[in-house]
């Protein structure tokens, strides 16, 4: 795949042709308004983006990241400790309402972060918020040698691909988004175990949502796990939403990030999914994650 360049030097290599790109030749946190110009650009192209080899503190991300837009506050159980004898397990004082971190190390017996070394499954961010984030941004700061790989699928292919038929059904359905679990199946302080979808608990989406940047339609889903689309019975509310998922997370739709410590990985949660593979729980991985405040999917 050939590199594009843009301006300031910045150098955009796309990372296959369904979902994502490298942005080479930028230091996250010394950026320039010309610079960050080129990266929202190619962000709207390719929806993912990946900065290899930074070196960022708390700061540097929350910096970057008020760069795309406000910081949002981090979910429930990815609360970091502020303060630990090794630095590359703590998080920074004025971080921790804001950055998220993401690992399966156990500090006396209690993670100091969300989603262990599980499996997550395919999902977009919080889409169980009535507004949820438009965009995240992880970064690695220790990975295992294998394992825990991420992917992302694109929604908008995958919207624009569906046969015309389920397209034409879909666009005025909405789906129910389970608040009561997170990405890899928890359940949340305060939430009862539902067995039935159609009691689902959680904020009520179109299926289809208009990116409010590109104006383009994209599918919206979400996670499978106890979604529901009101507007139909259970039994054919369920076979819509395989289908729909089926369709969505063919891998011609994705990419896999391979993680080094350094990557930085940033996502637009409006028009991408995203799975993350289990990993070997007698290794440390440690990510900082933050999450930008998006607006009513509509
Ligand atoms: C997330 C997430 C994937 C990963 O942070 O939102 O899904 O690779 N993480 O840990
Ligand atoms: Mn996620």
């Amino acid at each position: 795949m050939s590199a594009t360049l843009a301006p300031a030097g910045v150098r955009i290599r796309p990372l296959g042709t369904a979902i994502g790109a490298d942005i080479e030749g930028v230091d996250l946190a010394r950026l320039d308004d010309t610079t960050f110009a080129a990266i929202e650009r190619a962000w709207g192209e390719h929806l993912v983006l990946r900065f290899r080899a930074q070196t960022l503190t708390d700061v540097d991300l929350m910096n970057f990241s008020r760069r795309i837009g406000t910081l949002d506050r981090i979910p429930i159980r990815a609360a970091g400790v502020p303060m630990t004898a090794d630095p590359r397990l703590a998080i920074a004082p004025e971080a921790v309402e804001y950055v998220a971190v993401i690992s399966n190390v156990k500090l006396d017996g209690k993670a100091i972060g969300g989603l262990g070394n599980y499996e997550s499954h395919w999902h977009t961010d919080m889409s169980y918020n009535d507004i949820p984030p438009m965009a995240s941004a992880l970064y690695a700061i220790e990975v295992p040698p294998s394992g825990g790989n991420t992917s992302f699928a694109n929604m908008y292919a995958a919207f624009e691909t569906l046969d015309a038929a389920t397209r034409a059904r879909i666009g005025g359905l909405t789906c129910i988004h389970d608040a009561s679990r997170n990405s890899v199946g928890e359940l949340r302080r305060g939430f009862a175990d539902i067995a039935d979808p159609s009691q689902t608990v959680g904020a009520r989406h179109p299926i289809v949502r208009t990116h409010p940047v590109t104006n383009r339609k994209c599918l919206f889903l979400g996670r499978r796990r106890s979604a529901y689309i009101p507007e139909l019975s259970l039994q054919d509310s369920e076979a819509l939403l395989d289908h729909l998922w089926a369709h969505a997370t063919a891998p011609r739709f994705c990419w896999t990030q391979v993680w080094q410590a350094g990557d930085l990985v940033m996502w637009d949660n409006r028009c991408t999914l995203h799975r993350r593979d289990e990993f070997d729980d007698s290794y440390q991985r440690i990510m900082h994650r933050t999450q930008m405040c998006g607006d009513r999917p509509y």
